[in-house]
């Protein structure tokens, strides 16, 4: 393929590109995003492969067949549930990616001089970084999301202390090695250093403060791809990595907003923020027990119902029948409504997509803010599987989600928890909801209670 050929191809990817991230921001252009980001995909992927500095076609075709087959496995594989972690894990992957070519990079380019081999340094010492950060930083996020690793902060004594002197120490290999003074060493000691320093930063956030976790390090990955376009001399990847990278920051700090974290708080590591460790399973007074029948009653007896789903609700996949209860209760005139609360689920947008898979309409599943206002004239909160997006102690100091806002069900006449334990939610903190006089403890799985209520209406 010519040069101008590959250019117009790299520029209708990126328009695509464009199309996509603006169709993935609302549900209902979703899919629309997808297929235009899948075009765009292919389009990068053949013009890149058909230009002139490409050569051993055989070995690239027998890695993409290998890397397709695992990538289809695992797409028709994965529960909604693991999504998070496979992410996670594919953000690993590009940092490692980015890493490898840089040394690659370096080892090849060793003959340039000047500003050129200055530029050139700087790329490679800054896209190896990038990427072993992003790398360690992601297999601990995966670890975290997936329950392998505790989701507890790691407090190293000292821990702000470290993080400055690895970028003291890591400025000063920059100097050193665009210098021309350490060469390979500077590199290598720089990469050990940083896939130190990406596990130490992702191990010291807190459960809580994972949904920042998980956009911070995919603007990471982004800004791993766009300097491995630098290295590459790849217009196309800087493109799309800047774009990714720009995204993922952007999400970060609607994050950070929907949790009232400080952004840079969070990236360091949970800097500046006192907690104080608790026992999140001890128990803090008597919890009611009701059954399927009793809120089945309830529901009938009541006009305003509010729905607030959360992780559980995921993983029990009640979806289905929570959307048919409320076709069951909007058709004996009920106003049922969702709440959904920004970082329910573990996701960005979990419980949305959930409930638009169930087919629950869009316009009564509302935002936080939208609908914390509501609960003090609502008969009936239906609580499925959510914890701490629900958890009144996110308003007290001392905790991990102190600060967070929370929906305020509590404030309704009646609040039905689902859950099959008094067990604490993701962040490991105990729920004072629990125990007030207007809660009431639905045990079991999700699914089958909903189920039973079901059966009962
Ligand atoms: P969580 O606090 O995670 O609590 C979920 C609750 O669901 C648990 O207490 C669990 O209690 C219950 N549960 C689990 N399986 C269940 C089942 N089969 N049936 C019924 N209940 C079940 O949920 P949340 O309120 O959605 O909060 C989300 C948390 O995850 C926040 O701390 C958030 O910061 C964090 N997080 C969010 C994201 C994003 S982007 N959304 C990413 C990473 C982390 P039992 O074990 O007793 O059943």
């Amino acid at each position: 393929m010519s040069q101008g050929l590959i250019t117009a191809a790299y520029i209708i990817a990126a328009i695509l590109f464009i199309g996509s991230l603006n169709g993935l921001s609302s549900q209902e252009s979703a899919k629309r995003g997808n297929i235009f980001g899948i075009i765009g995909m292919i389009i990068a992927v053949i013009a890149t492969i058909s230009s002139a500095q490409v050569s051993g076609m055989g070995y690239i075709t027998v890695a993409m067949a290998i890397g397709a087959g695992i990538g289809v496995r695992l797409a028709l594989k994965v529960e909604m549930t693991s999504m998070p972690e496979l992410i996670a894990v594919l953000h690993s992957f590009v940092g490692l990616a980015a890493v490898f070519i840089g040394f690659n990079s370096y080892l090849e380019h060793g003959m340039l001089i000047g500003v050129e081999k200055t530029i050139h340094d700087v790329e490679v010492f800054l896209g190896i970084f990038i990427g072993a950060v992003t790398f360690t930083g992601s297999i601990v996020a995966f670890g975290k999301l997936s329950g392998k690793i505790n989701s507890s902060p790691l407090n190293l004594p000292g821990k702000n202390w470290l993080n400055v002197a690895v970028l003291a120490a890591t400025s000063f290999l920059l100097i050193s090695f665009v210098s021309g003074d350490s060469g390979l060493f500077a590199l290598i000691v720089m990469t050990i250093i940083a896939l130190a320093f990406g596990w130490h930063l992702v191990a010291s956030i807190g459960g809580a403060d994972m949904p920042v976790v998980v956009s911070m390090l995919n603007s990471y990955s982004g800004w791993a791809a766009a300097a491995t376009g630098f290295m590459l001399s790849n217009d196309l990847l800087i493109i799309t990595g800047a774009l990714v990278g720009s995204s993922g920051a952007i999400l970060s700090y609607i994050m950070c907003k929907a949790m009232n974290r400080s952004f840079v708080s969070v990236i360091l590591g949970g800097f500046g923020a006192e907690v104080i460790a608790q026992d999140g399973d001890a128990e803090q007074g008597e919890h009611f027990e009701t059954s399927a029948q009793e809120v089945a009653d309830s529901l009938l007896a009541a006009k305003n119902v509010i729905i607030v789903p959360g992780y559980g609700m995921a993983v029990a996949q009640a979806q289905y029948p929570v959307a048919e209860l409320t076709k069951k209760l909007r058709a004996k005139g009920k106003n049922v409504r969702f709440g959904i609360h920004p970082v329910a689920g573990r996701l960005p947008g979990h419980m949305n997509v959930l409930l638009a898979e169930a087919k629950v309409p869009y316009d009564i599943v509302l935002e936080m803010d939208e609908i914390n206002e509501d609960f003090p004239d609502t008969d009936v909160v239906l609580v499925i599987g959510a914890n701490d997006t629900v958890n009144p102690a996110a308003n007290e100091p001392g905790t991990p989600i102190s600060g967070m806002p929370v929906l305020h069900v509590w404030e309704a006449d009646k609040v039905v928890v689902f859950k099959r334990s008094m067990a604490s939610g993701y962040a490991g903190v105990q729920n004072p909801l629990f125990f007030k006089e207007n809660s009431e403890m639905l045990f079991g799985d999700a699914k089958s209670s909903v189920d039973a209520i079901l059966a009962n209406i």
